[in-house]
């Protein structure tokens, strides 16, 4: 093993307490020396996504959120309400650790020739807990980012690189001509966005705003439906009709969007049909619910036919059904394109204490469009 670093590192920490409170707060811990196969890194840039937020703020009400200070910094409390709390059981009172992806330095690293090749490189890393000043991973599981390539570059190329191109996989493979994509003007969904148009591979997108619209249409989208707009869900139907889409993917996952995009494919494929049926086209459609930024209950209407399928979706369960050739292409895919393809944008870097601050709490757990948050622990 080489190099020094320091015997302490300062994490972010959630925990919900007996008395269902949330409790945020920065701790120190002893820095844990990498084995033979390990490599310790410096995180410098970890993104904060809403599968982040899910577990950091675990439902919490922000809006009766209160701020402290101890010795380490500040401390957010803020109540969680009795049904959060219920499907929380199993974390209540096991401080947890924070950040699924991060990228930073090698500073210290085992014996093996495979971690000792990573000294001194810029690597990213889906590693859990990164909201932290030094982490420690297998070295196995780091993406080595190319000579002179900033930590944020390529603090997001995990999470949303993979699932964008878990969807080409799953159309692919099922056979489906094209892709209806909601809440679309996200970072994963501008990338899906770039990914459809160097692939050919027609895609839907479905947002909510005018705004939204010129951002994707800027960026060479052909269909995008605004769902504030009078008329969104013939537009819809005519885009399917098209295109002939029949898989979607729905991060609102709450209210009506899921059922709509069944509908629309339905109603687009009835329209097809030159013999009635009672049972509806017969056309085998599939949404998956891949995100839950709207967290009503899921409403599903009539009006679908009898061939939809409707199921949830997640990227590493997804990746652990594909061959490791795969995997391993998908990978070097995002590699080779980590600044074109599966760049992310960030609207602030703040630093661990800067992250535990209300007032920007507050602003990126909106969750809203280009308002993704950076942390960066090495600034303290
Ligand atoms: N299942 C998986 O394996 C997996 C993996 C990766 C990501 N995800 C999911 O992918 C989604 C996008 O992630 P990201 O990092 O790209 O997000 P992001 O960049 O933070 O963007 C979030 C987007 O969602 C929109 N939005 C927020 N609340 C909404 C609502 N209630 N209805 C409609 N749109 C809403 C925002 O638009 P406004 O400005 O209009 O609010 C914004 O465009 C998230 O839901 C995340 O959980 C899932």
């Amino acid at each position: 093993m080489s190099a020094t670093y320091p015997a302490h590192t300062r994490l972010i920490r959630s925990l919900i307490r007996e008395d269902k409170t949330l409790e945020l707060f920065v701790e120190e811990q002893p820095t844990r020396a990498p084995g033979a196969d390990e490599v310790l890194i410096r995180v410098e840039a970890a993104p904060i996504n809403p599968s982040d937020l899910s577990l950091l703020l675990a439902t919490a009400d922000l809006g009766r959120a209160e701020q402290s200070s101890d010795e380490h910094g500040p401390k957010i409390t803020a109540p969680v309400p009795e049904r959060g709390f219920a499907a929380m059981q199993a974390r209540v009172g096991i401080p947890m650790a924070v950040g699924n992806e991060g990228a930073g330095t090698v500073v210290a690293a085992g014996d093996s020739p495979e971690a000792q090749a990573l000294l001194g490189r810029t690597v990213a890393v889906m590693g859990g807990g990164m909201y932290a000043e030094y982490r420690t991973v297998p070295a196995s599981a780091c993406m080595v980012l190319p000579e002179g390539t900033p930590a944020a570059a390529g603090a997001a190329a995990f999470v949303n690189p993979l699932t964008a191109l878990s969807f080409l996989e799953v159309a692919r493979s099922g056979g489906h001509p094209a892709i209806v994509h909601t809440a679309a003007a996200s970072n994963l969904g501008r990338m899906l966005n770039r990914i459809c148009l160097a692939d050919e591979m027609p895609l839907i997108n479905v947002v909510r705003s005018p705004e939204q619209v010129r951002l994707l249409r800027a960026e060479g989208a052909q269909y995008v439906v605004d769902t504030s707009a009078d008329g969104w869900f013939e537009q819809l139907v005519e885009a399917i009709s098209e295109t002939d889409a029949t898989l979607g993917f729905d991060a609102v996952g709450g209210g009506r969007l899921a059922g709509d995009i069944l509908a629309a494919m339905e109603t687009a494929a009835s329209r097809k049909l030159t013999k009635y049926s009672r049972y509806g086209s017969g056309k085998k459609t599939h949404v998956y619910i891949y995100g839950r930024l709207d967290t009503s209950p899921t409403t599903i209407s009539s009006g679908i036919g009898f061939a939809w399928n409707l199921s949830g979706f997640l990227m590493p369960t997804y990746l652990a059904t594909l061959d490791e050739a795969t995997r391993n292409r998908m990978k070097e895919r995002v590699a080779n394109e980590l600044t074109t393809t599966f760049a992310s944008h960030f609207a602030e870097t703040v630093s661990l204490v800067g992250a535990l601050e209300l007032d920007a709490l507050r602003t990126y757990s909106a969750r809203a469009t280009g308002a993704k948050y950076l942390i960066d622990p090495s600034l303290g």
